[in-house]
């Protein structure tokens, strides 16, 4: 019995005394472990009489009650001050700022769009937008097609299933009439967006997108429409100068029509600006179709005013020397790892669109 007693004084004090939840458990596995003193004691249990079995059973218990009892006191009074320590030690301070997310990218469409905006937005432009699903009225009849033009057939429709015609837009000119119908004058907008159509090739796909401005006003005038495309692409392509060429050309919601190519070189396959070593035609342009000002409700004996449409892949393509438009919509996250930009990386005029003149990645 007295073995009992000693074990008791000897332990429950240990017991109380843990200091950590390891401490504690080598305490209980001294005890009650399979060697532990109580284990060996209880093995001299064969020995003794009915009598002394009973009484002797009855105290090993109420000791192993007691000892699991404090050890279990002891180990949620461990177990709390362990969380408090964690919860005094790990605080966040919420009003940190927070760091820049890393791990997501841009995608450079969003970022070349973003670039544009910021471009247009300083040369005073607003922003305008139209449905990716459109109406015959708004993607041609407005804009000078008449029914059975060819130029329609220029451009590979994809026509809505249920036959009520609409069509997903074949490019983003349907926001200048709907611009022009329902804003007032002067006008100076830009529409980027996604535009469809059936093409699939290295520099096709079905879906891509455009930008479109329009500038409406009583003066506006094919040299103000040269002036502003010129600014524009110096600032996109953040150098000092862009050799540029306006071809005549032919659509039927302008006249007159251009097309405008810049200077480049494209020397192993790596795209450069660069002065008499090639053009590559960027985009379409011209001062606005009387007949497109009619149809919108304005009258073309006191307006006028110019209208330029191009494509941002393309412009993604050229600035960043990406090959392959259809890796644009893939969606594998090593091409956009490759080819993305850092979320916090604002394309802003005064520090760089992009920064490090667009080799950042
Ligand atoms: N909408 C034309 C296309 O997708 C591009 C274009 C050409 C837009 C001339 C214009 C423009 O605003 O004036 O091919």
């Amino acid at each position: 019995m007295s073995d009992l007693e000693n074990i008791r004084e000897e332990v429950i004090p240990l017991l109380c005394g843990a200091s950590s939840l390891s401490e504690l458990e080598e305490i209980r596995v001294s005890v009650l472990g399979k060697k532990g003193c109580l284990t060996e004691l209880m093995k001299g249990i064969s020995s003794l009489s009915p009598e002394e079995k009973k009484t002797f059973g009855q105290k090993v218990n109420e000791l192993k009650e007691e000892i699991s009892r404090v050890f279990s006191e002891r180990k949620l009074f461990l177990e709390t001050e362990e969380i408090n320590e964690r919860l005094k030690t790990e605080r966040i301070d919420v009003t940190l700022p927070s760091r820049p997310f890393i791990q997501g990218r841009i995608h450079p469409v969003s970022q070349v769009t973003e670039e544009l905006l910021a471009i247009f937005s300083q040369m005073g432009f607003k922003l305008a937008e139209g449905p990716d699903i459109e109406d015959d009225w708004h993607n041609f009849e407005a804009l000078n097609f008449p029914k059975s033009h060819p130029a329609r057939q220029m451009q590979a429709t994809f026509f809505m299933k249920d036959g009520g015609g609409d069509i997903l837009r074949t490019h983003t000119s349907p926001v200048q009439v709907r611009t022009m119908e329902s804003q007032s004058l002067p006008i100076r907008i830009v529409a980027p967006g996604r535009t469809y159509r059936c093409d699939y090739d290295m520099t096709h796909t079905p879906m891509f997108h455009q930008i479109e401005g329009l500038v409406i006003d009583k003066t506006t005038n094919m040299g103000h429409l040269k002036g502003c495309l010129i600014e524009v692409f110096k600032a996109f392509f953040e150098v000092e100068d862009v050799p540029v060429r306006f071809r005549p050309s032919f659509f039927p919601f302008t006249e007159p029509s251009a097309e405008m190519d810049i200077g480049c070189s494209r020397e192993k396959g790596e795209f450069k600006i660069a002065k008499d070593k090639g053009w590559m035609e960027v985009l379409g342009c011209g001062m606005v179709h009387p007949n497109v000002l009619k149809a919108s409700g304005i009258d073309p004996e006191e307006y006028q005013g110019f209208a330029f449409g191009f494509g941002i892949d393309r412009m993604a393509m050229l600035k960043y020397g990406i090959p392959d438009l259809r890796t644009f919509f893939e969606g594998d996250i090593r091409w956009l790892k490759h080819y993305g930009f850092i979320p916090l990386d604002i394309p802003a005029i005064n520090r760089g669109l992009s920064l490090n003149g667009g080799v950042k990645r």
